[in-house]
């Protein structure tokens, strides 16, 4: 199979699991600096290792890397594309990066997975932002997704509507997954569990938005990979654009978030309220009705096991 932003947090671990149940996996990534490209280096090691995994240094957006890649491995049958620019807060400072790898890296990935001649399915990430200024929860798939919140979430709203051409136009069949805030081991530096994690740990204070009212479906990372091989392994019909919730079904309020990694650190946080950012929303909740029947997903990650192992991980990899 192809993965898309393998080097990132979620790829790599896709990546890895694959692999370990015998999958081959070309692996691409443009390894651009929005955090420590050290990181995304230290994932790639770890799957460098492996026999049967290939990486391309290209950028999604770049059609004509694409359709080399594609030529060059015509066997691929499955498009897992999770390459992104992430980050709702960036998203108002470089617009254009989002416009760029979102949108028409996602016209690009569809191009390419077009010609591949034994193409099966394209499963792609979107997010639970795409339910923008939505007030009731849980959020339903079927929920209106028209009113994003920032420029991150539009662009993320975008790859599901050109998701949906390519399906009806070209007969390709795709899952997207709205993935809620997910954290865990080698995870991103720009989340809370990171943020959070290094200010406890090196006695800085925590900036809290909305002084504190904000509740994050938390999702933990090897959850996220078994939906997301369970959207793999189940392709849908041809012409079908699907699309599912991967959440945890549990919100926790920041502060007991908080609380928790203070439990796992063993160390007090200093909080400083802030006021709500604009392109921020005050919660996300999952309804996984659908993709617990469709996919078999099933969390099962408390937060405090969770933590304990993010924990654990991130004081072991920055004391190398
Ligand atoms: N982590 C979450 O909580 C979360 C929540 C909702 C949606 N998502 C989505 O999941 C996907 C993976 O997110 P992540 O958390 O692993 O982020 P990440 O930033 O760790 O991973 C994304 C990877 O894509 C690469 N990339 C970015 N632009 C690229 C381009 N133009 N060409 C090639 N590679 C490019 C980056 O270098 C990075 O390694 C993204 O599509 C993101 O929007 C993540």
């Amino acid at each position: 199979m192809l993965v898309t932003g393998v080097a990132g947090f979620i790829g790599s671990h896709v990546a890895r699991a694959a692999l370990a149940r015998g999958d081959s996996v070309i692996g691409v990534d443009n390894l651009n600096a929005y955090y420590d490209p050290a990181l995304k280096h230290a994932r790639l090691d770890r799957l460098q290792a492996e026999r049967h995994f290939e990486f391309v240094e290209a950028s999604v957006s770049d059609m004509e890397a694409m359709e080399r890649l594609v030529t060059t491995h015509a066997d691929i049958e499955t498009v897992v594309h999770l390459a992104a620019q992430a980050g709702v807060a960036y998203s108002i400072e470089n617009p254009i990066a989002y416009a760029d790898s979102n949108v028409t890296g996602q016209v690009v990935m569809f191009e390419a997975a077009r010609r591949l001649p034994r193409l099966r399915h394209v499963v792609y990430a979107s997010s639970s932002s795409v339910y923008g200024l939505n007030e009731d929860v849980p959020f339903r798939e079927t929920d209106r997704t028209d009113r994003p919140a920032s420029l991150y979430a539009a662009t993320k709203r975008a790859g599901e509507l050109i998701a949906h051409s390519y399906a009806h136009v070209h007969g390709i069949a795709s899952s997207g997954l709205r993935f809620f805030t997910v954290y865990g081991p080698w995870g991103r530096p720009d989340m809370a569990a990171w943020l959070f994690t290094s200010a406890i740990l090196e006695g800085r204070p925590i900036p809290v938005f909305n002084n504190g009212l904000m509740e994050r479906d938390f999702t933990y990372i090897d959850d996220i990979v078994a939906g997301v091989l369970g959207a793999i392994d189940r392709t849908p019909k041809p012409g079908e654009n699907r699309i599912f919730n991967l959440g945890n079904n549990s919100p926790v309020p920041l502060l007991d978030f908080i609380a928790t990694i203070e439990r796992a650190t063993g160390r007090k946080a200093e909080i400083r309220f802030e006021p709500m950012r604009r392109a921020d929303v005050p919660a996300t909740f999952a309804d996984i009705a659908l993709s617990a029947e469709t996919l078999g997903f099933q969390p099962k990650t408390s937060i405090d096991e969770g933590i304990d192992r993010f924990v654990g991980w991130y004081r072991g990899y920055n004391a190398r």
